[in-house]
Parts: structure tokens; sequence; C-alpha cells
């Protein structure tokens, strides 16, 4: 199994989580994307549930494949929010918002009863970190906050530079939300929630990618098949 064939037999298993009348959120990314494909099957057979995006993106895609969306403002209590992750640490922890669009995503899977996430096995880790962790901030002061954060990973034992996601074209990357991404290099967080509390500390920090706590369920497809790990 190539690792497309990998993202798309996790997000064929976590499809068969979706019951009728759900209320879904819908992750970012070329994983959650097969998930929102699948799910599309489904709606097309009869399934009826709605979905909130978790950014422009995926709602694009839901809605040219006939998903019914609604706002989290319309449906402030979701069932099951399913998707992916840059990493995944053997406690549920993760990294995300290599794709951008963490903000939305922590805020959808914060508002879920249940949030399973769903990747290949490349992103399985011992150790958090090898990813450059996404961090949003305001545009406004985009040096301070960045030495800031730089501080604040050397203080939780992780120092790293933390440079400005830049487009292709050398502008500054813009998220959903209108804010500015960091993507700090910071090799090994040993204690994500000690990063966590420091960089919600600091004033121009929108939200980091470390998602603690939130995923309930992992589904990992590698080449000898998928498995399911709850949280401890
Ligand atoms: C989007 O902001 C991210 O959190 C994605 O969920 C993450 O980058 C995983 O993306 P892929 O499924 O494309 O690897």
């Amino acid at each position: 199994m190539d690792v497309e064939a990998q993202k798309r037999a996790a997000a064929t298993h976590a499809v068969a989580l979706v019951r009728q009348g759900m209320r879904l959120g819908l992750g970012t990314g070329s994983t959650a994307g097969h998930f929102v494909e699948l799910l599309a099957e489904r709606v097309r057979n009869g399934l009826n549930v709605s979905a909130v995006p978790t950014s422009k993106a995926t709602q694009a895609q839901a809605e040219r494949l006939g998903i019914a969306l609604a706002t989290l403002d319309e449906t402030p209590e979701l069932d099951l929010t399913i998707d992916g992750a840059d990493e995944i640490a053997p406690d549920l922890t993760l990294i995300k918002g290599g794709g951008g669009a963490l903000l939305r995503e922590k805020i959808v899977a914060a508002a879920s009863v249940r949030m399973v996430v769903i990747a290949d096995e490349s992103k399985r880790v011992d150790m958090l970190g090898r990813f450059p962790l996404p961090i949003e901030i305001v545009p406004f002061g985009s040096t301070v906050t960045r030495r800031a954060i730089e501080a604040a990973a050397a203080e939780a034992g992780c120092p790293g530079p933390a440079p400005l996601r830049q487009t292709q074209d050398g502008h500054a990357f813009v998220t959903d939300g209108g804010h500015w991404l960091v993507d700090a290099r910071l090799q090994r967080i040993a204690d994500p929630r000690a990063l966590a509390a420091r960089l919600s500390a600091i004033p121009g920090v929108v939200e980091h990618g470390l998602f603690i706590g939130l995923a309930r369920t992992a589904i990992i497809a590698g080449p000898a098949g998928v498995h399911v790990v709850e949280r401890p």
C-alpha cells in the first residue's frame, strides 16, 4: 500500500463510524480530503448528516460534493470530528496545522464529543517535534511575537528558530482567519503541556498546533493494514 492508499484506508475505516443524523466536524488536509470524498458517497446513498468544515478548502470540497454544511454557531455541539495530523504521539497528543487550518481545527475538535484522527503510519512518532510546530499569530508586532515564541520554547526545554511561513512568491502565508503562521523548528518536544502553556501566554499568539487531550481515537493505516489506537 502506498501512502495515498494508506490515507484512504484510514478514511474508509473512519467513515464507518458515521451514523444517520450525526453532526460532524470535517478536518483539513489530504487525509481528511479522502474522508470527505467517502462521506459524500454515503450521502449520495441516503445518509443524512450536517457538517462543519474546518477551512475554506474543505468547505469548497464538501459543497462541490453535495454534503450539507452548517456553521459552528448553528450547531455548537458536534458528535464526531474526523481530521488528519502532522504527528501523532503514543498518548494521542498531536501536532497539527501543516495545512494552515489549526485554529478552526482546534475550535471544531474542542466542540466535538469525539475527535478521531486519521493518518498513514508515517505520522506516528515517539516524541513530537520533528515536524515544525505551526503557531498562528497576529501580524501586528510579529517580530516581537516570534522572539517570545523562541524564548518560550527555550524555557520549555526545546529551543529552536520560529520563522514565518511564506508562500512560494515570498509573502507571508495568511490563514483563513487573516492571521500569519510561524513554523517552530524544535526537533524534540519532551513536555508538550509545558510548551503549550507558555505559548498560550504570549499576547500575539492566537493558537498553537499542539492538540492535547482532544483526539480520543487514532486510526492509523500502514502497509500491513489499519489499526485503531484509543487514548490511554
Ligand atoms: C491542516 O491544517 C493540518 O492540521 C492537517 O490535518 C495536517 O497537516 C495533515 O495533513 P495531511 O493529511 O495532508 O498530511
